[in-house]
């Protein structure tokens, strides 16, 4: 964060995460929400008012107060506007000031106010974020801050293949991310364990695919009322979903439902174990591609997001000639639908066109093949696993987790730079990251807590942040100043030892 050389110290800046471009401090100056505050949102904008719900929505609980939502212009009060932003903030970013009468947020966009309300929240007392009243009193320094994002794409990813997490699971995931301006949310839909996505043409992929999990529980699936229901809750919180159906390997939950996915033709048993890149749909069959197209036709016309991700990754069991004439035929079936595909980089093997995206899910910083594939001319999103899989364990003590990519303490999730860490990828081929968090260990809500946090703010915060405010030092010290909030919404987070959690 900057701030003028003989300003407040650092230390007693507010703690925001991610760090903004520029905060500056009004020293003497507060805002206290009272009983009286308004929320007045920008004339004639529907996505501005929804803003404003949203943040009476976090506010009333805690505080009690009535907190009335209304469109106009006001100089007191909290004020969500449309105009009057410095142009530099772009499509997401914001201008915030908090004065003594009035809490100001000005952006270009009803995502850059949303943002700027994420940052707002942040400023004020832990207890905010209560469910129930609380005593107050609801104050915030004084500030300017002037933010915008360093990559357009901050994503999260949850598995709800290996387990199943219902509707409400994945809207607190959604709430939670928000917080840290996290804007795509990949939901893997599919895998050897479960087919968890109501696909109509294909009704024996939910009433046989859906029916296991990882380790033998029931599993679940949600239905398409359920499935936009959810993606419309995320893009309350400007969050675009990306739905993944893994293909053409990670498919045993789909050959299980239809026998005729398989190149022998004989259905296969379901999986419950964790093992990975043992299944495979028939490559050369044309009953494979009829049914992609019934998949992805539905998934696109329930997605209102700009992608569908494929896959691709650890189809182990399919020669490369036939993995890359796989892909070759899939991606027509995506871009007639719409959309744009997004896959793990392994699919770069078929050298698809420029205008589709990669995930790089690898740990060796020397990738040329994805250094080729941004030369032609796909962007790509970084997704190291040694840095950003969530489901790797902290240490050799952390009971939860895998270990294949090694351990990822807190300061590894953050102290890389996507700009450089690929050698040779030209820095304007990274769209941003994303971590995911891959769900074979991962049975209940606390487990995702426990994993996400406090290592998705790391991620986020590499997403959102100019490198210039990079700092570890700088970076523990807003992370510790989370906890408190963490408490308070219930989220159940690893106490890592690299982090003085009692030190705020
Ligand atoms: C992956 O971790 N198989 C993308």
């Amino acid at each position: 964060m900057a701030a003028p050389a003989d300003a407040t110290p650092e230390t007693s800046l507010p703690h925001i995460v991610p760090a903004p471009v520029e905060l500056t401090p009004r020293p003497g100056t507060t805002f206290t929400l009272d009983a009286d505050t308004a929320v007045h949102t920008h004339p004639g904008s529907p996505e501005a008012l929804e803003v404003g719900e949203y943040l009476a929505g976090i506010l009333r609980p805690s505080t009690g107060y009535p907190l009335p939502v209304a469109q106009g212009e006001s100089d007191r009060g909290v004020v969500l506007s449309l105009s009057g932003a410095d142009p530099v903030v772009g499509a997401e970013g914001y201008r915030l000031d908090v004065t003594e009468d009035a809490v100001t947020i000005r952006a270009t966009t009803a995502a850059g106010l949303f943002a700027g309300v994420q940052t707002f929240r942040q400023l004020l007392p832990a207890a905010i974020e209560a469910a129930d009243e609380q005593p107050g009193p609801w104050t915030a320094p004084g500030v300017t801050v002037l933010d915008h994002p360093r990559y357009p794409h901050r994503g999260a990813m949850l598995d709800v293949a290996r387990h199943f997490f219902p509707p409400a699971e994945v809207k607190r995931f959604i709430d939670l991310i928000a917080g840290y301006k996290i804007n795509h949310l990949h939901l893997h839909l599919t895998d050897d364990q479960g087919w968890r996505l109501e696909i109509k043409s294909r009704p024996e992929l939910t009433a046989r695919g859906s029916l296991t999990q990882v380790g033998g529980g029931e599993g679940g699936f949600y239905t398409q009322e359920e499935y936009r229901d959810l993606v419309a809750h995320a893009a309350s919180r400007h969050i675009t979903v990306i739905p993944e159906i893994d293909l053409p390997g990670h498919t045993n939950a789909a050959l299980v439902a239809y026998p005729e996915l398989n190149a022998d033709g004989v259905a296969k048993e379901p999986y419950t174990g964790i093992e990975v890149g043992f299944s495979s749909v028939a490559i050369g069959s044309d009953a494979t591609y009829e049914f992609i197209d019934d998949v992805l036709g539905e998934l696109a016309a329930l997605t209102p997001g700009p992608y569908l991700h494929i896959g691709g990754d650890e189809a182990l069991k399919t020669p490369e000639d036939e993995y890359v004439a796989f892909i070759r035929r899939l991606l027509p079936i995506v871009a007639k639908h719409g959309k744009t595909a997004l896959g793990w980089h392994e699919y770069l093997k078929a050298e698809p066109a420029p205008d589709v995206l990669a995930q790089w899910w690898g740990t060796d910083p020397k990738a040329p093949e994805l250094v080729a594939a941004a030369e032609r001319g796909n962007k790509v999103v970084l997704s190291p696993g040694n840095r950003s899989y969530l489901d790797m364990k902290y240490d050799e003590h952390f009971a939860l987790g895998l270990k294949w990519a090694g351990y990822v303490e807190v300061r590894d999730a953050y102290d890389w730079d996507p700009g450089a860490y690929v050698e040779g990828l030209p820095a304007d081929a990274v769209l941003g990251v994303e971590a995911p968090l891959w769900t074979e260990t991962v049975e209940r809500r606390e487990h995702i807590d426990r994993l996400v946090f406090p290592r998705l703010p790391a991620i986020a915060e590499l997403g959102w942040s100019p490198r210039t405010t990079h700092d570890w030092e700088s970076f523990r010290g807003r992370l510790a100043a989370q906890a408190p909030r963490w408490k308070v919404q219930g989220v159940d987070f690893h106490p890592s030892p690299q982090i003085a959690w009692d030190e705020v």
